[in-house]
């Protein structure tokens, strides 16, 4: 059966709350059921209760940046999966190669992040990827399979839980050239595999979607079509504009 295919849109530090707020308001205009697919929108922590609100009637979801790993207590500036909720969240995007590297977030706390979120029923947005140097030096492999071994310790699915893996190289966020999807198969194969090693076949199989981020544009949306492992994107810069994220939309389905 072929999964449920979905489109997030990360808008990082990009546009101001009143900005962002303003920017839903076209996107609830024009963002439509497109067969199914699922639409979530990652907007700043200080916008997530009124895009909500704006969001209310239309099909799209939203979902946080980030979340911290308790969901309560003496832990100043953070934001628990139990608060999220409360604001209307079902996604938390977790391990976001900006965080990896400005933040020192490590496989550890993405792992604590991941946990908390599913106890949450918040399905979490997994980035793994690797640095230009290591992919020049052959190591992507064992940089995907050793982050997602380490982001999923301890994680198992259950009934209904879902997951979303997605594979972020580092070089090609922001940089405006995507992967080839040809350069981008043998990762994935390689996500898919570290899952069925971790998880019984059927949990491996239905509970898990794998997406591609990383300079996705309206252009080489449809290039990605020829991948059938994967399921959809997570945008970036195309995000930020409502033309380009319904055609990635439109040319990938
Ligand atoms: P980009 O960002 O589409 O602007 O490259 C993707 C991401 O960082 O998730």
């Amino acid at each position: 059966m072929k999964k449920q295919p979905i489109f997030i849109a990360n808008w990082k530090m990009s546009l101001a709350p009143a900005e962002e707020i303003a920017l839903a308001r076209k996107f609830s205009d024009a963002v439509g059921d497109f067969g199914g697919a699922e639409t979530v929108i990652c907007p700043s922590f200080l916008s997530l209760s009124a895009i909500a609100s704006v969001f209310e009637k239309s099909g799209i979801q939203i979902g946080a940046q980030d979340v911290f790993w308790q969901n309560s207590g003496s832990y100043t500036g953070e934001i628990s999966p139990a608060f999220l909720v409360t604001a209307g969240c079902r996604y938390a995007i977790i391990g976001h190669s900006e965080r990896r590297q400005n933040l020192g977030e490590t496989d550890e706390m993405v792992n604590r992040k991941i946990h908390a979120c599913l106890d949450a029923n918040i399905t979490p947005i997994v980035c793994v990827g690797e640095s230009r140097l290591e992919r020049k030096n052959n190591h992507t492999d064992f940089v995907i399979s050793a982050q997602l071994e380490g982001a999923l310790t301890g994680v198992d699915l259950v009934g209904n839980e879902k997951i979303i893996l997605a594979y972020e190289p580092i070089w090609a966020i922001g940089s405006g050239n995507a992967v080839e999807p040809e350069e981008a198969a043998p990762v994935l194969a390689v996500m898919k595999q570290t899952v069925v090693n971790l998880w019984p076949p059927s949990i491996a199989e239905n509970n898990v979607r794998y997406i591609y981020g990383g300079s996705v544009d309206a252009e080489n949306a449809s290039r990605f079509r020829s991948l059938s492992s994967l399921n959809g994107f997570l945008i970036g810069g195309a995000s930020l504009t409502v033309r380009d994220f319904v055609s990635i939309i439109k040319n990938f389905l």
